[in-house]
């Protein structure tokens, strides 16, 4: 049975935004605040409280689910929670994710980067789909690293997605030849899965629109500080900072949630775009546009996470 989003007052609308207490994720939670409830999807309690109160004492309307989007059972669990709150969900927002220095496991054992930026997001997406009206959006933040040919990326030693197999993934395992720098094979080829699904999303489900966004070069946020000595966090920012050729592609977390919000609020049913950090149309790597890659990587995706128990 086909879901309406009724035309009432924007505050009857929630969005959902996973990985909202940091960077992009939180200046996204205030931005898109303005139209409507946000649902609060992380992984860290106390900093859901604390976000949940400063969003409250601007006027602001939040509510917190606790969810470890790298571990299928909190997946299942916070999926449940999510569907029974009483709103009528507009939107998700699939922004959580990380970039390792060194390569840890989640609770099943799985490269805790690709568990986190494509198999979790995948699987709740595909948890919360069914239950989201007709027409509501769905976005990705992506990462242009996922492109070989990708220029500040090739700067920077950068080898795009490594994608061997879903399975080899999952075991950290990627096509050899990739970056010297720990953590970006990783991260690169989690960040073209998700893409790619994302593509994939639009063309096999018409009800909803799915979108995907780079969001620029961005400072100031956590990313790349999973694990890692803060100093060397820092030296890695102002190094991103001072080289020109990156200035074109620059954000800030604010600027990459007006752009967020523009895209997330958008009516013009726009579905199977990838957006740039300016909400313009781009082109991602060869191989995420490839529609056999992109059903490639669903079909294997839904197979091991049915063999692994996660019911959809
Ligand atoms: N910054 C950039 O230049 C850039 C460029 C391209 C794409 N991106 C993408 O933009 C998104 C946001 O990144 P950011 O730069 O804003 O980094 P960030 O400040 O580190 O924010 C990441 C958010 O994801 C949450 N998160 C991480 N692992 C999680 C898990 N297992 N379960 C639930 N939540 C989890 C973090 O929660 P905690 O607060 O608990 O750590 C945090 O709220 C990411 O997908 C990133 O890949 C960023």
């Amino acid at each position: 049975m086909s879901k309406e989003i009724p035309n009432n007052s924007p505050k009857d609308n929630a969005y959902i935004i996973t990985g909202p207490t940091s960077g992009i994720g939180r200046a996204t939670a205030f931005e898109l605040a303005k139209h409507g409830t946000i649902i609060l999807v992380g992984r860290n309690a106390t900093k859901l409280k604390a976000l949940e109160e400063a969003m409250k004492q601007k006027g602001l309307k939040a509510v917190s689910i606790v969810c470890d989007v790298s571990d299928i059972t909190s997946i299942q669990e916070a999926a449940k929670k999510i569907i029974a709150l009483p709103f009528v969900i507009s939107g998700l927002l699939n922004n959580a994710g990380i970039m390792q220095q060194q390569a840890t496991k989640n609770a099943q054992g799985w490269d805790m980067t690709f568990a986190t930026n494509h198999l979790g997001t995948f699987a709740l997406t595909e948890a919360l789909a069914p239950h989201l009206p007709d027409g509501a959006n769905v976005i990705f933040i992506a990462s242009a690293i996922e492109d070989p040919e990708r220029k500040p990326a090739k700067i920077m030693g950068m080898k795009g997605g490594r994608f061997i197999s879903i399975e080899a993934s999952v075991q950290g395992k990627w096509k050899a030849g990739g970056a010297k720098l720990a953590g970006i094979d990783a991260y690169a080829t989690s960040k073209q899965c998700i893409l790619a699904s994302a593509m994939a999303f639009a063309r096999e489900n018409i009800r909803l629109q799915f979108n995907a966004v780079e969001p620029g070069i961005t400072r100031g946020t956590g990313l790349g500080a999973e694990g890692v000595n803060p100093l060397v966090h820092a030296i890695f920012g102002r190094l991103m900072s001072v080289i020109p050729p990156f200035s074109k592609y620059a954000s800030t977390p604010e600027k990459s949630a007006k752009t967020i919000t523009t895209i997330m609020t958008d009516k013009s049913n726009k579905t199977g775009v990838y957006f740039d950090e300016k909400a313009k149309p781009m082109l991602g790597s060869e191989l995420s546009r490839d529609p056999k890659f992109q059903d490639r990587v669903v079909a294997e995706t839904r197979a091991f996470l049915a063999k692994e128990g996660f019911r959809f």
